[in-house]
């Protein structure tokens, strides 16, 4: 059986075919209109093209912001210009065929669950550190949607009291701490102050930003600004990640989005702040962190999983 899963991301979407084992057999990637409507007609065609070629059982879509219980509206998303969007219904509209409509960390941390580095764990978060920050939590093996279908929502955890405003309309969320728009503030920040900056501020880019090529690079030449700007964000994210425990009690967590491709230089850090913020630390087990495995393709992958297991 195949199922169609697309990702709606900030800068492109990316669709794909995918087998029940979760195996993509084919791919199409367009970059994301930023007109709604014209995004809505993007995602029809995209299933359209792949359903023309395959026999096709059910369609996903995964898309960042807080989605209501049915799996229909989208009430809000902090980075995108959608507030109370019957997106499911604007997708059926134009595909003429049901739609599974999901939030895209839980779709990312459904397919890493199911095929990836979550494999064979019962309790699992997820974590994606990109423009957003996003969360999937998996309890007892099953995804956990809340009463309104915004559970979940791990970046818009208040991290600081009176912190950086957020597009959510609240302050402090981890969001503005751990995202890769928050690594590349730290970035800045510390190559603006000179001292263990000025290697940085030789890589930034004409538009200010240190792109993940020339991060990578300086972080293996230990730099010490970009360790430190690495070691900021991995520590609100361990810090968090402390907290999310006294709730959740997860064996595992798994962090994907773009600054997961940092790799051990990220979970590190990561871990020795999620020890020192534990509640009872020394006393109990301790969850173990994994980068994803799927990479780009978590999204996709478990959206259309998840078409496929609601349609059955
Ligand atoms: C949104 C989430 C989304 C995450 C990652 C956050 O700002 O609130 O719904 O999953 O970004 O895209
Ligand atoms: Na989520
Ligand atoms: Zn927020």
């Amino acid at each position: 059986m195949l199922n169609v899963g697309i990702d709606i991301g900030g800068t492109k979407i990316a669709g794909g075919v995918v087998g029940t084992d979760g195996t993509i057999v084919e791919r199409l990637r367009v970059p994301t209109p930023t007109d709604t409507g014209a995004l809505a007609d993007a995602v029809a065609d995209m299933v359209r093209e792949l359903a023309s070629r395959h026999d096709v059982h059910a369609v996903g879509v995964a898309a960042a912001g807080f989605i209501d219980r049915t799996r229909s509206v989208m009430l809000h998303a902090p980075n995108i210009d959608w507030n109370n969007v019957p997106l499911r219904a604007q997708f059926e509209q134009r595909i003429g065929r049901p739609v599974t409509l999901e939030n895209d960390a839980n779709a990312a941390g459904w397919g890493e669950y199911r095929f990836g580095a979550g494999r064979g764990s019962v309790d699992m978060v997820m974590v994606t550190l990109g423009t957003g920050v996003g969360g999937a939590v998996i309890t007892d093996g099953s995804l956990l949607i809340g009463a309104n279908g915004s559970a979940a929502e791990l970046g818009h955890l208040r991290f600081v009291r009176g912190g950086r405003p957020c597009g959510c309309g609240q302050n402090g969320c981890l969001e503005q701490y751990a995202s890769g728009r928050a690594l590349q503030r730290e970035l800045s920040d510390i190559a603006d102050a000179g001292g263990i900056g000025e290697r940085l501020a030789a890589h930034r880019a004409p538009d200010g930003v240190v792109r993940g090529a020339d991060l990578a690079m300086l972080l293996a030449e230990e730099d010490a600004g970009a360790l430190e700007a690495v070691r900021r964000v991995a520590t609100a994210l361990g810090e968090a990640c402390g907290a999310f425990q006294a709730v959740l009690d997860p064996e595992l967590y798994v962090i994907g989005g773009g600054v997961a491709d940092l790799g051990e230089v990220l979970l590190e850090p990561t871990r020795l702040a999620y020890e020192t913020s534990l509640p009872g630390f020394g006393d109990r087990p301790t969850a173990r962190f994994v980068t994803a495995s799927l990479g780009n393709d978590a999204g996709l992958v478990g959206v259309a999983d998840l078409a496929g297991l609601r349609s059955a």
